[in-house]
């Protein structure tokens, strides 16, 4: 069975005190959890506070965002090697909201996982589909698509150091989830689209759902067999909200 991982995904909110508080809640609050693995992406101005307040505990480190590039004139960003510095193991790439609001092309997302990669960072490949793109049954091949563009740009290999996660951009931070069989659907049809590459690969990658998922869905959905976790947006804000969901990915470990 692989090891779910619940991880939050602070998108741009919080303050130095509130992150301060959440990160500390995490900490006291991930001792029971011991089955799950659990890690936390805050914005880039509260990492370092991560990397102090987590350490000693087992809740890992992450980041929303990187930049395509080593290192040089690229006002704004932030390498994968300043994220290793600051102890990130983890890097969110091509959420849905960097892919409409930001311009990222699966093009732009392949090159920012092979950047993680070099610096030994794993990335979690956002996917997904819009409303309209699944009233349209066009789910399979949006997903279809975005998964094969990144494979022929970085290979199957790659994907032993990648984590995905299929959020389905009706369901982020409007309250509806996917049902559990919704989700399970598309998990199965990611898993087989790597398969017809690798299909060792393909039973070993994770796949976490992402959208609207909370302490009352959590363990509905981690329950499906190709629901490897979650990545949690508005409930990953509230540390009793973001620990029950951890227990859920717990309690669904045998
Ligand atoms: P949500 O966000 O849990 O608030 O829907 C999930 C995400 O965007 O990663």
């Amino acid at each position: 069975m692989r090891q779910p991982l619940i991880a939050g995904n602070w998108k741009m909110n919080g303050t130095k005190t509130s992150a301060e508080a959440l990160l500390s809640g995490l900490v006291a609050g991930s001792v029971g959890i011991s089955k799950a693995e659990i890690a936390v992406c805050p914005p880039f101005p509260y990492l370092a506070l991560g990397e102090r307040l987590l350490i000693g505990s087992s809740v890992r480190l992450g980041a929303q965002n990187v930049c395509t590039q080593d290192v040089g004139a690229y006002t704004g960003e932030v390498s994968a090697l300043m994220l290793a510095e600051f102890g990130c193991h983890y890097v969110i790439c091509g959420h849905s909201e960097r892919r409409e609001y930001y311009g990222e092309t699966d093009s732009i997302i392949a090159e920012k996982l092979l950047a993680c990669i070099k610096q030994q960072l794993t990335p979690i490949l956002c996917v997904g589909e819009t409303l309209q793109q699944r009233e349209q049954e066009q789910t399979e091949a949006v997903i279809g698509t975005q998964l094969g563009n990144v494979i022929a740009q970085i290979g199957i290999d790659t994907f032993q150091k990648i984590e995905i996660a299929y959020e389905p951009v009706w369901a982020i931070g409007t309250g509806k989830t996917a049902t559990p069989e919704q989700a399970q659907s598309v998990h199965y049809f990611i898993r087989q689209q790597l398969a017809k590459h690798d299909q060792i690969i393909a039973e070993k990658v994770r796949i976490l759902y992402g959208g609207s998922m909370k302490a009352s869905n959590a363990q509905d959905l981690l329950s499906q067999p190709d629901i490897d976790g979650g990545l949690v947006g508005g409930a990953s804000l509230i540390v009793e909200d973001f620990l029950a969901i951890c227990q859920a990915g717990d309690a669904v470990v045998l």
